[in-house]
């Protein structure tokens, strides 16, 4: 069965296509490369004994979006995770933000349209439920103002399938919110790539702790919660990565409740700032060097999913902890600067 993995090079990309191979898919990977790069093929070739076939393509070019499903007919199944993610830089760029993530979008529906059976995984966000009324977030908390851009595309993204999928009965989706994927693959062949200053906290921890970074800056510690700072679901990517080949069997084994569904993919358990430095200390063994600083504009204070549905409905749940996770995270990171 041939699945397209879209942005397949990227962080949660690979270590899908790594459990799609392991399931015994067949997968073919776009990627721009624009935040990823093709040594990434190596990892998923160490890990499976197989190399997917790659080809590089920017998806906004519609053209070569039609030839490439001309080309694979064949296809199973599409897990779309192409897009760009920086929040901060999405404010400074919408129409870069809006041009990549929702114009790719509705080219591959496009294409999808015209099959006679097609099957679609998007990459949505917890970030769809801005601060939520009340925690656990449930699948149908209502969906708050996008505070940026990046957000607004994905809120918008899945307006646009759930569209689609209302007048196209042959077509099948699945939306999967995303808490905070972290860590990377037990065997370090695979991880996260953070171009540049990273703006997510375990990859701050890690390029810290490593020398990369002088400090940690912890984003206000006078928040209405148990320790004062934020509270986020970090969720193991290879967890992340199962979920998609489950949502994926659920819609090739037809046993979707409606042709467009949504899921929470977290642990279900809210962890703080500071709580995730002292997952940190306590698996690497090393001290952080971190301060408390002002709040960061636009965090909300407290999210982590409710995962009766993921659990119960799509038939999965998360197996890591958080220490499983910091530690991964931190051998990765080890692994990259040696
Ligand atoms: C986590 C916590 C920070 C960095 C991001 C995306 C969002 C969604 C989920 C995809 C917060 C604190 C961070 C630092 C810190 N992703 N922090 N110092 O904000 O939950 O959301 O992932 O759709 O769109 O923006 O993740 O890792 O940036 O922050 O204290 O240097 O760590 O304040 O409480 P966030 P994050």
């Amino acid at each position: 069965m041939k699945i397209l993995v879209t942005g397949g090079l990227g962080f949660i990309g690979s270590h899908t296509v790594v459990e799609l191979q392991n399931e015994g898919f067949e997968v073919v990977i776009i990627d721009d490369l624009s935040n990823s790069s093709e040594n990434v093929l190596d990892g998923i070739e160490a890990i499976t004994g197989k190399r997917p076939i790659f080809e590089k393509m920017d998806l906004r070019e519609k053209s070569k979006v039609q030839d490439f499903f001309k080309k694979h007919h064949d296809l199973e199944g599409v897990i779309h995770f192409a897009a760009s993610k920086a929040v901060g830089e999405s404010v400074e760029k919408p129409l870069l933000y809006y041009e990549n993530n929702l114009g790719v979008l509705v080219y591959l529906l496009q294409e999808l349209s015209k099959m006679d059976k097609a099957n679609f995984i998007f990459s949505s966000s917890c970030t769809v439920y801005g601060q939520a009324d009340s925690l656990p977030i449930t699948e149908d908390a209502p969906v708050k103002p996008a505070e940026s851009p990046y957000g607004n595309t994905k809120q918008i993204g899945e307006e646009i399938i759930r569209d689609t999928c209302h007048v196209n009965s042959q077509l099948s989706a699945i939306a999967l919110r995303y808490f905070n994927p972290i860590g990377a693959h037990p065997s370090v062949e695979i991880g996260e790539l953070p171009i540049g200053v990273p703006q997510n906290l375990v990859p701050f921890i890690t390029q810290t702790a490593v020398g990369l970074r002088e400090q940690l800056s912890v984003f206000g510690d006078d928040y209405p919660t148990e320790d004062g700072t934020c509270i986020r679901d970090y969720i193991h990517v290879v967890d992340v990565a199962k979920a998609h080949v489950v949502a994926l069997q659920r819609l090739l084994g037809q046993k979707n409740d409606s042709n467009f569904e949504v899921f929470n993919l977290g642990t279900g358990k809210g962890s703080s700032v500071l709580e995730v430095i002292h997952s940190f200390e306590r698996v690497s063994g090393e001290k952080l060097n971190y301060k408390i600083v002002d709040r960061r504009p636009g965090d909300v204070i407290q999210a982590y999913a409710d995962t009766t549905n993921a659990n119960n409905v799509l038939g999965w749940k998360a197996a890591s902890t958080l220490d499983d996770s910091m530690k991964s995270a931190w051998d990765w990171e080890q692994k990259v600067r040696n």
